[in-house]
């Protein structure tokens, strides 16, 4: 069941919002920008994301990807942030597949390299969770990592999104299916210290 306090987002009336940006004490999630293009491209060289993204990314790709996330914003579909330090893209978080309607997303998150270990993505993904909350009214939130991502499954357990359980072999991966877990976080829920 979608919350229904007054003081939350009303489902189609995110459109008429621009895209907040959020601190999260390590980091700055700000909308994409089309410059943003050869960080998004520098990132997906890192075979690490490559793998548990399931996916390349060339400038073109990169270009698209940055450009349809506004649309994703108005049609309440979705809603991707760089995670920014000093302005610059270091990682992304995004509510990939949002259910405004029934108060519900998936969270996706990568963090480049050089900036992994800080609590960038952790931090991202609490403030996130607290804003969609709060803010847009989700109910839930979910994460799925393949049972072999152990630091994806430590910045979902960090934040607060507990083990559910695991779902076998869920994700096509190049080396063949993973086991998934699936951690979620509701709005209910005590947010964790810190
Ligand atoms: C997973 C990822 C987003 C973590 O980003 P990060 O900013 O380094 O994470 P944080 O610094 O917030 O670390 C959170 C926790 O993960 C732990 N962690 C980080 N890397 C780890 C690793 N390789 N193995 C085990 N734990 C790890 C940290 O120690 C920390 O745990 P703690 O709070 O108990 O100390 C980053 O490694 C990444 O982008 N990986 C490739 C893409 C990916 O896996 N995306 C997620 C797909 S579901």
């Amino acid at each position: 069941m979608p919350r229904t306090t007054t003081d939350t987002v009303p489902r189609g009336r995110l459109s008429g919002l621009g895209q907040p940006v959020l601190e999260s004490g390590t980091c700055t999630l700000r909308p994409w920008r089309a410059s943003d293009q050869a960080s998004v491209v520098a990132a997906f060289d890192d075979p690490d994301i490559r793998r548990w993204h399931a996916r390349s990314m060339t400038a073109e790709e990169a270009a698209a990807w940055i450009a349809h996330w506004p649309d994703r914003w108005r049609a309440e579909t979705g809603a991707g942030w760089a995670l920014a330090v000093n302005d610059e893209p270091v990682g992304q978080i995004s509510l990939r597949h949002l259910n405004h309607a029934d108060g519900v997303s998936d969270v996706s998150y990568w963090v480049m390299p050089a900036f992994r270990g800080r609590g960038v993505a952790s931090a991202a993904l609490g403030t996130l969770a607290v804003w969609a909350f709060d803010v847009l009214g989700l109910h839930r939130i979910f994460v799925d990592h393949s049972t072999r991502n152990p630091a994806s499954c430590a910045v979902a357990t960090r934040a607060g999104f507990r083990l559910e359980g695991t779902k076998r072999e869920d994700a096509l991966h190049a080396d063949g299916w993973h086991d998934m877990h699936l951690h979620a976080r509701l709005a209910a829920d005590v947010a964790p210290a810190g």
